[in-house]
């Protein structure tokens, strides 16, 4: 036996699925996610018909007296169904079977057309920086430049007026000035309420659930809640003197899914997403999502249906950028839905103090801003500079007391160093990069001192003049705008596509990084936040303004005829400034909105985007547009292949198909072959082109996703703009891509993994200790959507059952803490290959020696060809009484 991990201390597994005998998972109306975030012994039932809903919950209650809660009820022509949570069976088998038989017996009902598990959906997790300021700084970074709605609010007189954004987020403090002062008719927060109430978390055991009359997010600062839905509607519609959302005019309406703090789940969220559709939501807002790229789950799929039906759908993309490719988060990747990216704001705020001495004030960051008074500032450790400052308390001199300490960034925690040098005496830290990096925020929540981070520079300049002389800080704890390097580019975190089955995503982005915004008041009003839930509602309000013009103008307002609208015209960013090659589209979808161009412009394709697929079939390698003209003057244009970087998702040579975190760019190009390379198109007259792609010659192995923007260069701007449509690809085929990671999987006994079974070790199992099981420890490294574990008797080598349910749709791991691996019970039972209702639990395997073989479907595999799969199949496993 090996000991595994032992140099990744961090390692921690997810209970993929943890029993073998929860046999309903088996039922064929089931739809299982094995997503790990399952919650167990939670449903969700969908129903042919409306009037299901109640004759079901009866029967439900009936059968399972006290022990089952029926959560939501959905009577509703998009869905109907109804989410209930059961109580843990008593632990002997007999009562876990036959509530099984009872559940099995309810899901036959010719009225029951699907059963999906429900899912917990984490909370954005957002960095906020209060900004405790009277708000004369928002005009100073506002992005509307970036975007063109400064010009839309100025010029074309927009605002957002006659326009309902259903927002569905965190709750809002309505009371804020900037958000209206109130809730219901006659205030900018019109509509919605909470759902859930301050003390819901559906990953607790018993969630509490307490809807309100109305959405407010009144938390108060001691619960740790973050004001995000407070921020996303200031970003969509907030007004102050020097403040200005999206669309200023529009009116909200918000539902709370959130409490405090914790997860909300996908029963309420599909609540809260027929709601805002009830009410007649022009647009509806989700600032958030989970990391599976596939887009089968129900709350996808009724966003799906909902857009549909002609309401707008906008979905943030994901903050997982820096965990490489396929990083593009359900429900996003819902079918007909936006899914959008995150751009950096022009400037950021800091704060600043100043050194006596030094002409230039020195930026920093800091969890303690606001703590920070005058005082001296002296070396933190007799070697300042080295790798170890204030590492070692006895190489901290005494003269730290009553100063503050500058010291080198590395070796131990910053917690540790502040503690060091607070027993020393001293008043706060210093702490400057070590990797010649900017101000930064120094992690030390707990630190007895205020601790604040500085750039390499700045450290290195402070310590030459605190060795000529004595040096003073001071602070006014007031922010200062600065401008980024990175504006008006894809930001570091914003989620990768493609979706898992390769369709575009993001399909366009939005400011998101560093955006100014109301707080709740007991937040202190004001504050900045960055990710694609700030992006979100930004959209949603330029879709807003792009309505309330296309309202009077007769523009059409159909979902997929808007999204393309915003991507023609979209700002093409590079991916660093100062480099002429653009981002990928799989970073920036059609790239930053430009909401002016998209209003005013009167030339219209179809469709708005292009996936060339991989290279396993011709079908998508040719793709048709088709050009529309709705001005009155004809336009003509020279259409041609503006190439974009390339992204490259893996290293083979160092690391095999585990994805590269953050992705890694090259410069392969794919040829376009355009059917018509100039057209003209006369007043309401329409063409059609044809681009067929030739993919560069990379080796197929590498799976490199190239791609760039077919562009229509138009020959006169003052008739009409360029347009262009982004396409991405593959070369190579997704089916080759491994399932499982090397040395992966496993057979363990214990359920962390910590033991490794070789294949010519045996496990022995003793059937009847109820708490000793087999495991296989598994990392997948691309998303598969079909998991099947096979029993097989070791000295026949036949398959004599399952070993668990099958698992579909399952998400890729990452390298990150908690996403790593995933472990698969087996308890010594098997499901029978004929499923039947009369032994619906797992069967006991007779006494004797087997092997459990895992098979993962590949991308785009055929379920129903073996070789198509990855398989793996285990050493042996003896069971003994
Ligand atoms: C607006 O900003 C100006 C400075 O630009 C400041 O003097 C004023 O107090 C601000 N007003 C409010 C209400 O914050
Ligand atoms: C000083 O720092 C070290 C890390 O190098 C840490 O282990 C130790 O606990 C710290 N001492 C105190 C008193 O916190
Ligand atoms: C790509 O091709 C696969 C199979 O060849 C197909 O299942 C998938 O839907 C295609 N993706 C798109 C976006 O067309
Ligand atoms: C490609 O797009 C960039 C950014 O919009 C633009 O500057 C450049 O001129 C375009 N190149 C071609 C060949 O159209
Ligand atoms: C990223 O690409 C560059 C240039 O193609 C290459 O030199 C480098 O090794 C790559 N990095 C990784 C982690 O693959
Ligand atoms: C199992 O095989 C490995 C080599 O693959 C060998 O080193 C080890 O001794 C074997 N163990 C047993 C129990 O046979
Ligand atoms: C049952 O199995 C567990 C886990 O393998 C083990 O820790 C425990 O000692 C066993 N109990 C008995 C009574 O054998």
């Amino acid at each position: 036996m090996k000991r595994r991990f032992s140099l990744v201390p961090l390692f921690a597994v997810s209970a993929l699925f943890l029993n073998g005998a929860n046999a309903l998972l088996q039922h064929e109306k089931f739809q299982p996610s094995g997503d790990a975030n399952v919650l167990t012994g939670r449903y969700i039932v969908e129903f042919t018909h409306q009037d299901s809903t109640y004759p079901f919950a009866q029967s439900l209650s009936r059968t399972f007296d006290n022990d089952v809660q029926i959560n939501e009820q959905f009577t509703h022509d998009l869905f109907s169904g109804l989410s209930f949570y059961l109580n843990d069976p008593a632990p002997s088998s007999v009562t876990a079977s036959s509530y099984d038989d009872k559940l099995q017996a309810l899901f036959d009902h010719d009225h029951v057309t699907s059963v999906y598990p429900i899912r917990a959906i984490r909370r954005p997790h957002l960095a906020a920086k209060p900004v405790h300021e009277d708000g004369s700084l928002a005009k100073a970074i506002s992005p509307h430049h970036l975007t063109q709605v400064d010009r839309v609010h100025k010029e074309l007189k927009h605002n957002g007026k006659g326009i309902v954004v259903g927002i569905i987020d965190s709750g809002v403090d309505y009371y804020h000035p900037a958000l209206g002062g109130g809730f219901g008719k006659g205030h900018k927060v019109r509509y919605g309420e909470d759902l859930v109430g301050d003390k819901y978390d559906s990953n607790e055991a018993n969630p509490i659930i307490r809807p309100g009359p109305t959405p407010l997010d009144n938390c108060g600062a001691e619960s740790k809640a973050s004001g995000h839905g407070t921020h996303v509607s200031g970003i969509v519609a907030g007004k102050a003197d020097n403040f200005t959302g999206v669309a200023p005019e529009a009116e909200l309406g918000m539902w709370r899914v959130f409490g405090c703090t914790g997860s909300t789940s996908n029963d309420i969220v599909i609540k809260a997403l027929l709601k805002a559709y009830d009410i007649g939501s022009d647009i509806i807002s989700l600032s958030l999502g989970d990391n599976s790229g596939w887009s089968e789950g129900p709350d996808a799929v009724v966003a799906s249906r909902i857009a549909k039906k002609g309401t707008i759908v906008v979905l943030a993309s994901g903050n997982e950028g820096e965990s490489g490719a396929f990083t593009v988060g359900t429900p996003s990747t819902g079918k007909g839905v936006i899914s959008v990216a995150s751009f950096d704001n022009s400037n950021n705020l800091v704060y600043k103090f100043k050194a006596s001495g030094l002409s230039d004030s020195i930026a920093y960051a800091s969890d303690a801003s606001g703590k920070f008074k005058t005082g001296d500032i002296v070396a933190g450790d007799s070697k300042v500079g080295g790798t170890q400052d204030a590492c070692d308390p006895s190489t901290i001199p005494a003269s730290v007391k009553g100063n503050y300490g500058l010291i080198k960034r590395g070796s131990c925690a910053f917690s540790d160093k502040a503690e060091n040098l607070s027993k020393a005496g001293a008043i706060g830290v210093v702490v400057y990069d070590n990797a010649g990096g900017e101000a930064f925020g120094p992690s030390a929540p707990d630190a007895p001192i205020p601790v604040l981070g500085i750039g390499q520079k700045d450290g290195e300049t402070l310590l030459a003049a605190l060795k000529k002389g004595k040096v003073t800080l001071t602070f006014d704890g007031k922010l200062t705008p600065v401008p980024l390097a990175t504006a008006k580019t894809v930001s570091s975190f914003s989620s990768v596509g493609a979706s898992y089955e390769l369709d575009l995503r993001p399909n366009i982005g939005a400011p998101g990084g560093d955006i100014y915004s109301t707080m709740p008041r007991y937040l202190g009003s004001w504050g900045l936040m960055s990710g694609t839930s700030m992006a979100t509602p930004y959209l949603s309000g330029a879709i807003a303004l792009y309505l309330e013009s296309a309202k009077r103008s007769g523009k059409s307002i159909q979902p997929s005829f808007v999204l393309e609208e915003f991507q023609h015209y979209a700002f093409k960013a590079p991916a660093k400034n100062g480099d002429h090659n653009l981002d990928s589209p799989l970073r920036q979808g059609a790239g930053l909105i430009q909401v002016y161009d998209t209003l005013q412009q009167k030339v219209h394709i179809t469709p708005g985007q292009f996936s060339f697929n991989d290279t396993s079939s011709t079908q998508h390698k040719t793709q048709t547009f088709t050009i529309k003209n709705y001005g009155s003057e004809t336009v003509s244009y020279h259409i041609s292949n503006n190439v974009s970087l390339a992204v490259s998702p893996y290293d083979i040579a160092t690391s095999g198909y585990t994805y590269i975190q953050p992705i890694n760019y090259t410069t392969a190009a794919a040829k376009l072959r355009i059917s018509k390379k100039s057209i003209k198109v006369a007043p309401g007259k329409s063409v059609k082109v044809k681009v067929s792609v030739i993919p560069p010659n990379t080796d197929p192995k590498q799976h490199i996703m190239y791609g760039g923007y077919v562009q229509l260069s138009s020959s006169n701007k003052k008739v009409g703009l360029d347009l262009s449509i982004p396409y991405f690809g593959v070369v190579g085929r997704q089916v080759d891509l491994p399932i499982y990671d090397q040395d992966f999987p496993y057979l363990s006994s214990d359920s962390e993994g910590k033991v490794a079974y070789e294949k010519n070790e045996t496990l022995v199992f003793h059937q009847h200790n109820k708490t000793s099981a087999a495991y296989i420890v598994t990392r997948f490294i691309t998303p598969t959507a079909l998991v099947q574990a096979d029993v097989i008797d070791a000295k026949t080598k036949k398959v004599i059952g399952k070993a668990i349910p099958d698992q579909t749709y399952l998400p890729r791991n990452t390298l990150n803490p908690g996403e790593q691996a995933q472990v698969i019970r087996w308890d010594g039972t098997y499901l029978p290959k004929s499923f039947s209702l009369s032994s619906p639990n797992g069967i006991p395997v007779s006494h004797g020696t087997y092997k459990l073989r895992l098979k993962a479907l590949h991308v785009f595999g055929n379920p129903k060809s073996d070789k198509d799969f990855d398989s793996w199949t285990s050493g042996p496993i003896k069971v003994i009484n």
